[in-house]
């Protein structure tokens, strides 16, 4: 917290901060020491006889009932009556209901002069709500206003009795739709995705790399290629962190992941792709083949799902109406061979297209599973470094499909060098572009794979978001640079 957070409550006047140090106090309220306090909020201490109140979260409010609190955030609705008014007023951590009598005569002329949206300091009681069980409010002493808003708002924030305005506004007012509680609660997933991805793999020994992400060379295909200039040469924006990930195998690094930005110059107008996204990205040395791979993956989507159960799973109820769904060990696996004829498709040397990927989903969600690994995909629908089994033109990989998405490749890599070439000529490409990859292979490598996942449709798939410009903080796509 900082010293902007607190400030100095004096008759009912708020005083902005001045040069704060937190001390701590004996019962006699005699200073101990100027330290940083490890309860940074709720204090409401003296100081010279002045009450210093410290900014309280309205999650907090419960543990204050009885006190006098200091709240700070968002006007999120306002009722103006005869003898009583409400502000509901909201902050990252949820909403309370605020009253102001009409005994309270400044602050209760003054509420009548706030709009919805502007940012306030309110000072009051915390209480618990008599009418409402299990609820709590604050009775207003004071409030002021830090920055008002525009009366007219371009989308409603509180869309309750609002139609939800059109996709297109709502995306260009991006930091008003974040507002909404539901769209915080996305931000916030988001975030815990990044978190409890990162411990599993962290307490599995990975070490996190940040690759590049202007490239010599395009990373996965040449199609759908930002290219940008770079200096006096073309550069590329790298599509996966894939070249490099290998590389840090070949240095020895042995587990690595990284969650950085991919760029993809697709032209389509599809619910789930976006030209900028959040990649999650592993790779792993001396595996025996893909199925390591696989059993990572599943056990860290296990674990990530587990832990968002247990730290988000109300809040995605009461929000969502949904139930956070932990996916028993393993997974299952299907080939795409039996896949296709399942489907009823013999179209063997193709990829699923995506209503394909939605039957299979669904055939498998009428058994209870949200995941399943759609494994030994065709060597021609797969880029030249992965591992082709010898025994069938498949490659060693499979895609991870979650309620009919596909949110991850993973692969097996091709180690030998010689293998590699011969693949990658195979393909009809040429080496001398990406010799400075092949190099990572000519002084031993391990045998190694991994995948890339896509943050935000692993996320629009658990909160049911039908599209992923929904599921990301700012979305990009063909037509849509700004904000
Ligand atoms: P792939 O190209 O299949 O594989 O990408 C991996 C995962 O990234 C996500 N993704 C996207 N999400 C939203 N919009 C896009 N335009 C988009 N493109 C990709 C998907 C996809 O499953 N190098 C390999 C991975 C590997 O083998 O390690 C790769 O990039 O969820």
């Amino acid at each position: 917290m900082t010293a902007g957070d607190a400030c100095l409550f004096v008759g009912g006047f708020l005083l902005e901060p001045f040069g704060f140090a937190r001390y701590s106090y004996n019962k006699d309220q005699s200073k101990v020491a100027p330290r940083l306090s490890n309860r940074p909020y709720g204090l409401n201490i003296k100081l010279n006889g002045v009450k210093m109140l410290s900014r309280i979260y309205i999650k907090e409010v419960p543990e204050h009932v009885g006190e006098q609190v200091l709240l700070k955030g968002f006007v999120h609705a306002l009722r103006i009556q005869g003898s009583v008014s409400f502000l509901i007023l909201r902050d990252v951590t949820g909403t309370i209901q605020n009253v102001i009598v009409k005994s309270n005569a400044e602050t209760f002329a003054y509420v009548k002069t706030l709009s919805l949206e502007s940012t306030v300091e309110i000072v009051g009681l915390a209480k618990k709500d008599p009418t409402r069980e299990g609820r709590y409010e604050v009775e207003v002493e004071t409030i002021k206003a830090l920055a008002m808003s525009e009366p007219e708002l371009p989308i409603a924030v509180n869309e309750k009795n609002e139609v939800e305005a059109a996709t297109d506004i709502r995306h260009q007012y991006r930091f008003l739709d974040l507002r909404k509680p539901k769209n915080m609660l996305i931000m916030k997933l988001s975030s815990a995705f990044d978190r409890y991805y990162r411990e599993y793999l962290f307490n599995q020994g990975f070490v996190e790399v940040h690759t590049p992400k202007t490239m010599p060379t395009p990373s996965e295909s040449s199609s759908d290629l930002f290219e940008v200039k770079y200096f006096d040469r073309p550069a590329y924006l790298a599509q996966s962190p894939q070249l490099y990930k290998q590389m840090a195998i070949a240095a020895g690094l042995e587990k690595v992941l990284e969650v950085g930005p991919i760029f993809r110059a697709e032209k389509s107008f599809t619910s789930r792709h976006a030209t900028e996204c959040t990649s999650y990205d592993v790779e792993m040395a001396f595996i025996k083949d893909h199925n390591d791979i696989m059993e990572l993956e599943e056990n860290l989507i296990v674990y990530i799902l587990t832990k968002i159960k247990e730290n988000y799973g109300d809040e995605i109820k009461a929000i969502y109406g949904l139930d956070v769904n932990v996916p028993s060990l393993p997974f299952p696996r299907i080939t795409m061979a039996e896949a296709k004829k399942l489907l009823g498709s013999t179209d063997y040397e193709s990829d699923l297209t995506s209503e394909e990927e939605k039957a299979l989903g669904e055939y498998f969600e009428k058994q209870g599973q949200d995941f399943v690994f759609l494994t030994d995909f065709p060597i021609s629908v797969r880029p030249f470094y992965h591992k082709y089994y010898t025994d069938k033109p498949c490659t060693k990989s499979a895609d991870l499909i979650y309620r009919g998405l596909e949110i991850t490749t993973l692969a097996q890599r091709e180690e030998r060098y010689d293998v590699l070439v011969e693949q990658l000529k195979a393909k009809g490409l040429g080496t001398k572009d990406i010799q400075w990859y092949l190099d990572f292979f000519r002084y031993g490598m391990p045998p190694h794979g991994g995948w890339g996942l896509g943050g935000a449709r692993f996320i629009m798939k658990l909160l049911g978001i039908e599209h992923i410009r929904d599921a990301m903080f700012i979305y990009r796509g063909v037509n849509n640079l700004n904000p």
